[in-house]
């Protein structure tokens, strides 16, 4: 049975709990808005309120924060977190062509997630790996020289790999 009511309770306590800890504690809003995403993934509105709520600053000054550093982020991310490097090196290499290819199979666009929630997409500045431009990652593994051409293979691999897991769980409850 899935857990809704139950779990975002669960969560709240776990924010305030992380609220009260840095509350006193000068530029408490950083590590507090880590931590806050941490537990959910990332940070809506209704999460905002909550910590701008309990450090007793304006919300406005949370936002900002939170729009400002590109590691906070607005909207859930998938499973699989794909960023798509548009630094120079990378765009010029036709990063911006890798960019469409992704979001036109995964019909999504950047900052959104699959409905499915196994991908989100996002384009980010240079990650020093200059060297291997055009270059995507996708969580922590690095896809580099790329052409468009090798972008449906490469989701496709990490579909495959979702698959396997499951028929995995499958046979483990079996
Ligand atoms: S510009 Fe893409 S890694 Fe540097």
């Amino acid at each position: 049975m899935s857990c809704t009511g139950c779990c975002a309770d669960n969560k709240l306590k776990e924010l305030e709990k992380i609220i009260e800890k840095y509350k006193d504690i000068r530029g408490a809003l950083i590590p507090v808005l880590h931590e806050a995403q941490e537990l959910y993934g990332y940070l809506p509105l209704s999460v905002q309120k909550k910590i701008a709520e309990g450090l007793n600053i304006p919300l406005s000054e949370v936002y900002g924060v939170v729009t400002f550093y590109t590691q906070f982020s607005l909207n859930p991310k998938g499973k699989y977190k794909i960023s798509v490097c548009l630094g120079t090196a990378c765009y010029v290499k036709g990063a911006g062509e890798i960019y469409d290819k992704i979001s036109e199979i995964l019909n999504i666009k950047s900052g959104e997630c699959t409905p499915d929630g196994l991908f989100s997409l996002d384009a980010c500045r240079c990650i020093g790996a200059c060297g291997l431009a055009p270059v995507i990652t996708i969580n922590e593994d690095v896809h580099g020289r790329l052409t468009v051409d090798d972008v449906p293979g490469i989701i496709q691999k990490y579909i495959d790999k979702e698959k396997e897991a499951k028929d995995q769980e499958k046979l483990v409850e079996a």
